[in-house]
């Protein structure tokens, strides 16, 4: 792989174990070049990843450069990758408040590179709500954290702040450096989560859709490179960096923001569970109960996939969900005709490990002449990969 990485060192004791991260870094061709902190070099000697990454070790921001290139903006510049093994506290706090007084903090503040954190710190200062609240900053600001391993601390402490195994370190390095941006120029929708139909101020009919699916597809399709415009119904789940966001509620909402945007979008990915019957009146105060049994009258709601096939352009792939409980084949097979769709994907909801709530999918990949892909169980962002490179050759079609 013809990349670079910057690995800067900070002063923790997991400072020796970033000299395995770059010798098997420098094991997968990446060209490695190393920035330590004045602490780091109390751990380990500057020498150690001079021999381990054939670069010359910056280790002091006022020294004379040996080269032209070793200038912090030379570095920050030429990195792919921005990888800080391992971050402690000190250094996370610093990027987060914008303080920029060594080699290591000045270059990951000019670079556009794409930075990957791993944490080792004594598990209260992890569990600190200061650290906790920088680490949620700077991911929200697109920063990648591989998180700490649980186990026995240097400092004697059990639990969780010890630096994760360098081989997952270097994998997750290896994750970001190969996301190709080949979606770059692409327009993708997407919809996601619940619908809430009010009954009255306080009760309303919903599923149990967690979103998590839309997210991971809309997250993925960001992070190839396209434009996206996620339109989420009610969820728990945090705001996805990139991405620009429209809540919404009940199906109508919904049916009326996704026209908004149906037209600039070159891909629809409807993965939101849609209410398919609405109250058809909504009480103005909470309703009272009686001895009686009690029945509400539904409406049916406009199936928003269904108009969008019917506007759809040539050119444009529409990709629906089937969410069954018996029959899916069929059931699916069904809606791809019914609702003009280019694919759709179609989760059987009685296995387990597929679903609502779940991290991970099972899923079965129809297309509109028949052909099936069936996935095995997997996790949510890797199915959207999957849906998303299905949506790209159709696109390219
Ligand atoms: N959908 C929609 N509008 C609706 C209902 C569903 O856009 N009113 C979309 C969903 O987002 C999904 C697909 O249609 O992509 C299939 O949804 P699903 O709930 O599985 O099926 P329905 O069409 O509602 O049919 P049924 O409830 O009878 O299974």
């Amino acid at each position: 792989m013809n990349k670079n990485v910057v690995v800067g060192v900070t002063g923790g004791i997991a400072a020796y174990k970033a000299a395995d991260v770059v010798s098997r870094l420098k094991k997968h061709s990446l060209n490695v070049n190393v920035i330590m902190t004045k602490s780091a070099q109390q751990f380990i000697h500057p020498l150690t990843f001079q021999s381990l990454s054939q670069n010359y070790v910056v280790t002091d921001m006022f020294e004379e450069p040996k080269t032209w290139e070793v200038e912090h903006i030379a570095l920050a510049q030429k990195a792919d990758l921005f990888l800080v093994v391992p971050t402690t506290a000190n250094v996370i706090g610093k990027i987060a408040g914008g303080i920029a007084d060594d080699m290591l903090t000045t270059t990951i503040m000019a670079t556009k590179a794409q930075v990957l954190m791993a944490s080792a710190m004594n598990t209260n200062m992890y569990n600190n709500p200061i650290v906790q609240e920088n680490i949620k900053k700077l991911k929200n600001l697109g920063m990648h954290f591989v998180e700490p391993a649980v186990g026995r601390l240097a400092c004697g402490d059990y639990g969780k702040g010890k630096l994760a195994e360098p081989e997952e370190i270097v994998n997750e390095a290896i994750k970001l450096l190969s996301i190709n941006k080949d979606l770059q120029g692409k327009k993708i929708l997407v919809t996601a989560g619940p619908t809430k139909e009010p009954i009255d101020p306080v009760r309303y009919i919903t599923n149990h859709s967690s979103g998590k699916m839309g997210y991971a597809v809309a997250e993925t399709a960001v992070a190839r490179g396209a434009e996206v415009v996620l339109i989420s119904g009610p969820t728990n789940l945090e705001n996805p960096v990139g991405i620009k966001k429209f809540d919404v509620n009940t199906t109508n909402e919904m049916y009326e923001e996704v026209l908004k945007h149906f037209e600039w979008a070159d891909v629809v990915i409807k993965s939101a569970a849609v209410a398919d019957y609405r109250p058809s009146v909504v009480a103005d105060n909470k309703i009272k109960k009686n001895d009686d049994d009690f029945s509400i009258k539904l409406t049916r709601n406009p199936d928003i996939l269904m108009e969008l096939g019917k506007r759809k352009k040539k050119g444009q792939v529409l990709v629906g969900f089937a969410a069954e409980t018996q029959n899916l084949l069929e059931n699916a097979k069904k809606k791809i005709q019914k609702k003009n769709l280019d694919f759709i994907v179609a989760n059987d909801l009685t296995k387990k490990g597929a679903g609502f709530k779940s991290d991970t999918n099972i899923a079965t990949i129809i297309d509109k002449n028949g052909h099936l892909e069936q996935c095995a169980k997997m996790e949510k962002k890797e199915l959207a990969e999957k849906i998303l490179d299905k949506a790209k050759i159709l696109l390219e079609e």
